[in-house]
């Protein structure tokens, strides 16, 4: 795959957040044996070696560091003179009863899932709109239309995250930027098992014991997380990333795997049945 540009035909290039593990390491991986240049990043720099030995750029980026994401665009453009696709992927799930769940969690949820993705977003427009090209690739979920309780935190910040997408897309269409909303189902990943430790910060009252069973890992697993029925795995959705990024005719949001049918659900069924399915499911125990 190459970019015509000013100096001939280039091998396009893509920053990714959150390649640790997961998605964002498969798509890295996958991103960089199509001949792209790829700048993989984490929060911690050492986390990433291997995709340094693979070949990918590599570089420390916290989505919720101010200064981060402006100097690996700046390098970016040092090194290659463009960019030319955002995969905006760092993210986690923030689990608990809302009630139960110190508002300081739900923002930490938030600077993650959504002003990280903003904040990034924010860092390589110039450069995009400058060049008159580029495509920002927002990792949502399937929870980014729908939602299931004991998922709320993580909901709203991926229901806000498909606010910023479409509207993004709208805004940047002069500048020839377009913006994909990616929504994947359950992937076996790390998310799980981090999902699962968020829940040490969560304030029991007691009247939420429905939640502590649905996720007693010893009984469930993480059947209700990224090893629900129908889950892919991280390479799966490296590939409709790369797809949507070599395409020239893009989806506005794409579904990752059979959960197409939840979201379908959620938008067909009135408010009242959904509700009650999910109660239903809450007594699963
Ligand atoms: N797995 C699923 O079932 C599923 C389903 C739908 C959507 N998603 C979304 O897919 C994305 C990737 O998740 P995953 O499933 O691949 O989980 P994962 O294996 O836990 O990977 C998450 C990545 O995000 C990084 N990250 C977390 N906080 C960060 C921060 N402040 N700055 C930069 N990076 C940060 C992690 O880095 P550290 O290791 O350094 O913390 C890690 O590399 C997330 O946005 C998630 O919401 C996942």
């Amino acid at each position: 795959m190459t970019v015509a540009c000013e100096s001939g035909d280039v091998s396009p290039t893509v920053l990714i957040t959150g390649c640790s593990s997961g998605i964002g390491h498969a798509t890295a991986l996958a991103f960089n044996e199509r001949g792209w240049e790829v700048y993989a990043t984490a929060p911690d720099r050492s986390s990433i070696d291997d995709l340094e030995e693979a070949g990918c750029h590599v570089a420390k980026l916290d989505v919720t560091d101010p200064g981060d994401a402006g100097v690996v665009a700046d390098r970016i453009v040092d090194e290659q003179g463009r960019i030319d696709c955002l995969f905006n992927n760092a993210g986690y799930g923030q689990i608990g009863p809302l009630e139960e769940l110190p508002t300081e969690q739900l923002r930490e949820q938030f600077e993650v899932n959504y002003f990280g993705a903003h904040r990034v977003a924010r860092a390589v427009l110039p450069y995009m709109r400058e060049q008159g090209s580029g495509l920002i690739v927002n990792t949502s979920s399937v929870y980014g239309r729908t939602i299931l309780m004991g998922q709320g935190a993580y909901a709203s910040s991926k229901w806000a995250l498909e606010a910023l997408s479409d509207t993004l897309r709208v805004e940047l269409s002069d500048h020839d930027v377009d913006v994909v909303s990616l929504e994947p189902g359950p992937v076996e990943t790390e998310f799980g098992e981090r999902a699962i430790g968020e829940i040490d910060k969560l304030e029991r009252t007691g009247a939420y014991e429905w939640f502590y069973t649905l996720f007693d890992t010893r009984r469930y697993g993480r059947r209700l997380i990224d090893r629900a029925l129908g889950h892919v795995q991280p390479e799966d959705v490296a590939e409709v990333v790369i797809e949507i990024a070599e395409s020239e005719d893009r989806p506005r949001r794409r579904i990752v795997g059979p959960w197409k049918y939840m979201v379908w659900l959620g938008y067909v069924l009135p408010d009242g049945v959904r509700d009650r399915a999910l109660e239903l499911l809450k007594r699963l125990p």
